[in-house]
């Protein structure tokens, strides 16, 4: 057989450190700063930090060396890798970019445009005298707005930002792994990784900051019996780490032959969740401050933080407007970073459903970026509305809880039971210096479908039994479930389409 190297011409990532800054680039985003310290309050604050370690070893790490250890033997996007197993599962492989690309990334991108205007609005501190009216006028929320289909309003500042920001992704992809992707993250990361030092150096030193840690840190064991924790802490894992949204498959791809796949999961699962972690302490040091500014008590702390978006956008803001010096410099560097991590995700996906249709459709890559970029602009503009929250919270609840956790179970099912787990754990150790012992083939194989597959269930009955968020019951089948329902059958159209070059022959043999 001609050598696949030959066969199929695939970019390459220049350095191994741009492929893992690439990489960390993805799993850092605006789910470290804004959801895992709310998830950690909200959860019994320390004692969350022991489902979340527990789902970042039984599932995070162990999924993370099958993604990359996939992405490289199979040389593919996700559909091409899974395609290479068994025509008959490509569709998964669509399905996950499909509802990432036009799902996820939607209102991620919004966020975004959220924090690229706060960080300009920070300039002269817009916001000081009322945040939270301040931010409800900026979303153009009004009491008349109750379900998600009388939408009001397009918010034209939202909007503009918006498009700036798809811009940024469409230029960062465009110019190709190397050029693009690699570059950019070469620039953002040592630079997010900066920023953030500089703002826990100056926020733990800040009066009241230990108040606020105690509210983080202070374990309460006994929100470990409630479901809802261990459901929070795995998703949380599934999208932090952007498993399941055939991210991590594509980057890997574009790897060299000889690499040390154990090793580099553990560096990008390792530095993300300790991102999070010091995104943590300024969080909640912050929020120390403010209560001791106010005198609240410390119980208080926790009645001002109602929901993730509140947190970065009213309670925050406020906080900054309090401080005794720079508090504009504050400002412009929390949304400055939360503007670089959201762009290093963001990206990822388009370059994962890039690679996707390149592998199947051999498109010329650039054209497939600009129309990317466009449809994901375009997009977008449901969620620049004025019931614009509303459809983020229940896309964002719909596709995180199902869509992730559904692909999950049936990515290891796919990859331990059809290909089989010791025939990747097998091309794994090849290359790899740290050898991946044999237990990982059950954790695969058995574990995390078990573990995945009661959140699945859990979260079923919770939202089976109580429409979530209150919404109308219209509302959640009509945007929740057929989010999930339309990306799918669109995953199965393409997948059902013939392929040009026979998706295996690109596949890496281990022997050499
Ligand atoms: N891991 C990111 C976070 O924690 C989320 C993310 C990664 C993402 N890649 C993405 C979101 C692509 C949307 C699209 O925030």
């Amino acid at each position: 057989m001609k050598d696949p190297l030959l066969v199929h011409h695939r970019p390459q990532w220049k350095t191994h450190i741009g492929f893992l800054l690439a990489a960390v680039g993805s799993a850092i985003g605006l789910g470290n700063i804004w959801r895992f310290p709310y998830l950690c309050y909200k959860n019994g604050g320390g004692a969350f930090l022991v489902p979340y370690l527990i789902a970042l070893l039984v599932v995070g790490i162990p999924l993370m060396i099958l993604e990359i250890g996939l992405g490289h033997k199979m040389r593919g996007s996700a559909p091409a890798s899974f395609a290479s197993i068994s025509k008959r599962w490509e569709w998964l492989g669509w399905w996950q970019i499909i509802f990432v690309m036009f799902g996820i990334v939607l209102y991620y991108s919004v966020i975004i445009a959220w924090c690229f205007n706060y960080f300009a609005f920070s300039f002269d501190l817009a916001w000081v005298q009322d945040p939270g009216g301040f931010f409800e006028n900026f979303l153009g929320k009004t009491e008349e707005i109750t379900t998600p289909f009388a939408i009001g309003n397009i918010q034209t500042l939202i909007l503009f930002s918006l498009a700036v920001i798809w811009f940024l992704n469409w230029i960062i992809v465009f110019l190709g792994v190397e050029k693009g992707l690699e570059r950019a993250n070469k620039l953002f990361m040592p630079l997010l990784f900066f920023l953030i030092l500089i703002l826990l150096a100056w926020s733990i030193r800040l009066q009241g900051a230990h108040q606020g840690l105690q509210v983080y840190l202070k374990p309460n064991f006994d929100k470990l019996r409630e479901p809802g924790v261990w459901i929070d802490a795995f998703s949380q894992i599934f999208f932090t780490l952007s498993l399941g949204f055939g991210i991590i498959i594509a980057y890997a791809s574009y790897l060299p032959k000889k690499v040390q796949v154990v090793r580099d999961s553990l560096v990008i699962s390792i530095v993300n969740c300790a991102f999070s972690f010091i995104a943590g302490l300024v969080v909640f040091s912050v929020l120390g401050y403010m209560a001791s500014e106010l005198s609240l008590p410390q119980g208080e702390i926790g009645n001002i933080v109602k929901d993730p978006i509140s947190l970065s956008f009213v309670v925050f803001p406020k906080t900054i407007g309090m401080l005794p010096a720079f508090s504009r410099l504050f400002g412009i560097m929390f949304f400055g970073c939360l503007v670089i991590a959201g762009l290093s995700s963001s990206v990822s996906i388009l370059e994962a459903f890039t690679a996707g249709v390149v592998d199947k459709f051999h498109y010329s890559r650039k054209a497939v970026v600009s129309v990317l970029a466009i449809s994901g602009f375009l997009g977008g503009v449901i969620f620049t509305t004025q019931a614009g929250i509303i459809w983020l919270d229940i896309v964002d609840h719909f596709l995180n809880k199902y869509g992730l956790v559904v692909g999950g179970i049936l990515e290891c099912i796919l990859v331990a039971w059809v290909y089989r787990a010791f025939k990747l754990r097998q091309h794994i150790n090849h290359f790899s210096l740290w050898k991946l012992p044999a237990f990982w083939d059950y954790t695969v194989k058995i574990a995390i479908p078990l573990v995945l597959g009661t959140i699945l269930v859990n979260s079923l009955i919770a939202d089976i039994t109580k429409p979530y968020g209150g919404y109308p019951w219209t509302a959640i089948i009509l945007i929740g479930r057929d989010w999930l329902l339309y990306t799918l059958f669109f995953a199965i159209v393409v997948a059902a389409h013939p392929w040009k070059i026979e998706p295996s022959t690109r596949m890496l043999s281990s022997e050499a």
